[in-house]
């Protein structure tokens, strides 16, 4: 059996790019029956960037119930919170910062991408991927499923892992990365890729006012109604065929061909098509986010889980090393 290992930071309510492209692919691999998935919150890495508890608290719960709505099943795999772990993953982060080289830490996008200058960058921002290093290889993770963006990570948890082998003998498995090519980049509102930095996603856990309003504020070009549109170059169509079936997307592009067709339409048809794709995890996600003591009984059970999985690569290391 392979173990499957994800986390996905608590940075805000995880975004329709997300959910397409880290939750519904992550939930089919934790699937596939000689797979056993470890799939975690990553809170700890969130204070690098977020400074308030109750905002923290509040993504937290929403990626969990993200999670939870969207059917990731917590009785044949293991759901944890990182810092619910902090003290085991933390003190595992100490031993690897301790065979991790400086220019290593000073190349990584990780704290360059988020920061114009160095006085901004916070000791945590810094040494963000040897507590990364630690979430994986203390877990003994045979697959890492993330995005392209996190592949420099990937690399440097294997050299950290490699050099303290090489140092004490066999340790840590040594994990590989799963860049799916498949999976899609879905454009924000504004056509770029869909990220919460750019303020261009799509929330679909808000009311349907307020995410149909994110909806109708899809850029679009100035084509007026009378004259047919070209759905190729066109942000609202794609977003829709990423969720359309086949017969949909024909329809919307004979739609899209007819004059006085607008844009409003595409938009409404849009929104149409996410609150019924979406319904059951709508509801399911608001059912969870106001029920949090069911969020947190789930997580209690995976805390004790990954505790186990991790104390047990700790104990190694503290007796290599000698303590
Ligand atoms: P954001 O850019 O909004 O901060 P993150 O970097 O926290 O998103 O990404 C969390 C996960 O979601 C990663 O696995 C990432 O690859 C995936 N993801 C983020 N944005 C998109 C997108 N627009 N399309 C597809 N996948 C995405
Ligand atoms: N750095 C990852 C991201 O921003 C989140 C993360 C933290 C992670 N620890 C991890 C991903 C361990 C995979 C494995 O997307």
């Amino acid at each position: 059996m392979a173990r499957i290992l994800t986390g996905i930071q608590s940075t805000g309510t995880p975004h329709l790019g997300n959910i397409l492209g880290a939750i519904i692919p992550g939930i089919e691999l934790s699937k596939q029956s000689d797979n056993e998935a470890f799939f975690f919150i990553a809170d700890l890495h969130s204070l690098t960037q977020i400074k308030s508890g109750e905002q923290l608290r509040k993504n937290t719960y929403a990626t969990a119930a993200t999670w939870l709505a969207f059917g990731f099943d917590t009785s044949t795999n293991v759901f944890y919170r990182q810092s619910d772990v902090a003290a085991e993953v933390c003190q595992l982060a100490w031993f690897l910062n301790c065979y991790t080289p400086f220019p290593m830490l000073s190349n990584a996008h990780s704290f360059k991408d988020k920061s114009k200058k160095l006085s901004d960058v916070n000791a945590g921002l810094f040494t963000y991927p040897v507590l990364m290093a630690a979430d994986i290889i203390g877990y003994d993770a045979d697959f890492v499923p993330v995005g392209k963006d996190q592949q420099q990570h990937l690399e440097m948890t294997k050299d950290i892992a490699s050099s303290f082998n090489y140092i004490h003998g066999e340790t840590f498995v040594l994990p590989q990365g799963i860049y799916d090519k498949r999976v899609m980049i879905v454009p924000g509102t504004d056509g770029q890729k869909m990220s919460k930095s750019y303020n261009n996603f799509i929330d679909i856990f808000l009311s349907d006012k307020a995410l149909r309003n994110q909806i109708m504020k899809i850029e679009t070009d100035s084509t007026p109604i009378e004259e047919p549109k070209n759905f190729e170059s066109c942000n609202a169509f794609a977003l829709y065929a990423l969720l359309a079936d086949e017969g949909q997307i024909d329809k919307m592009k004979t739609n899209y061909a007819t004059p006085g067709y607008g844009y409003g339409h595409a938009k409404q048809a849009l929104f149409d098509l996410i609150c019924e794709k979406f319904k059951t995890e709508r509801v399911r996600f608001n059912e969870l986010m106001e029920n949090t003591d069911e969020i947190d009984r789930q997580l209690a059970i995976g805390a004790e889980q990954a505790k186990a999985a991790i104390s047990s690569v700790l104990g190694k290391v503290k007796n290599k090393t000698g303590y």
